[in-house]
């Protein structure tokens, strides 16, 4: 059974199509990445395996069940967390309350307000999962100080302790190393691999083709919203497509091609390879 599946998958923001029939497969315990150049709706499909976005058109199973048409607390609760593009730590919160936060799915939170009696229990349950999401990213020592307080970093670091805080069975990083000296990228990409090795299985959204080739086992590449190459990652780099879509966007932000035709109905053809 397959971590994650997407069957021909749309997100469609009224005439935009963000997301145009996307199939993918990530196996268990597998590191894939998915790559693309901006505005290929990268975001967009991670939104949809989450819940954020509704899916206009396909289907996503993750672990065999159904995901698409849910909404975002079944999809966390059925263990699948992300990080965000954009750092979402709470400025007012220590590093360990924050991360403590994503422990909780909401339901053990419910469950302390409703039966008071509860709420110490679930507290420490968060707090030790919390702690031992901090061990992993290596930011054991930090967790009474304020997110503003670490180096931005470190902040990622953080970031990516909340989603693990839950133990996820999935876990979908967006970006996760935008913004990073090279010498902080690769340690991100040794966490990841790290995170690997244990068992995690993982969707990595990433710009850098470099880093990207290096740490994963399998990659898919979007351009305008549809797959362009899908494989070994060393394979799928060198693919003509790939390679035009990601030189062709240096220059200037091509034309997103009207629907049904233009270059994305001929890139179709290399989907699912
Ligand atoms: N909520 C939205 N409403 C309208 N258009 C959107 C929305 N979200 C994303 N888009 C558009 O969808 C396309 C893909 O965006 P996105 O998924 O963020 O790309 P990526 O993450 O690959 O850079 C872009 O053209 C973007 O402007
Ligand atoms: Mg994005």
């Amino acid at each position: 059974m397959n971590a994650l599946e997407c069957d021909d998958v749309a997100v469609h923001f009224g005439g935009v199509r963000a997301v145009d029939g996307v199939s993918l497969t990530v196996r268990p315990g597998s590191l894939c990445g998915l790559v693309g150049p901006n505005g290929s709706g990268k975001t967009t499909l991670l939104n949809a395996v989450s819940g954020l976005a509704p899916t206009t058109r396909g289907r996503i199973t993750a672990g065999g069940e159904v995901v698409s048409g849910r909404g975002v607390p079944w999809i966390a609760r059925s263990g699948i967390r992300r990080t965000f593009q954009a750092i979402r730590l709470v400025p007012e919160l220590s590093v360990l309350h924050n991360v403590m936060l994503g422990a909780d799915d909401g339901s053990r939170l419910l469950d302390g307000l409703l039966r008071p009696w509860r709420a110490a229990r679930a507290d420490r349950e968060s707090r030790e999962r919390a702690r031992e999401a901090l061990t992993r990213v290596g930011l054991a020592g930090v967790e009474n100080l304020r997110p503003d307080e670490l180096p931005y970093g470190h902040q990622r670091r953080a970031e990516i302790a909340r989603a693990l805080a839950a133990r996820p069975r999935l876990l979908l990083l967006d970006e996760p190393v935008a913004g990073m000296s090279p010498a902080e990228r690769a340690e991100i990409g040794e966490l990841l691999t790290g995170l690997r090795d244990d068992g995690m299985t993982q969707l990595l959204v990433e710009h850098d083709l470099e880093l990207v080739t290096r740490i994963t086992d399998h990659l898919v590449v979007v351009d305008f919203g549809r797959v362009i190459a899908d494989g070994d990652p060393a394979t799928a780099v060198l693919d003509e497509r790939v390679r035009e879509a990601y030189l062709g966007r240096t220059t200037a932000r091509r034309e997103r091609p009207a629907a049904g035709h233009g270059p994305g109905g001929a890139l179709r053809a290399g989907e699912g390879g």
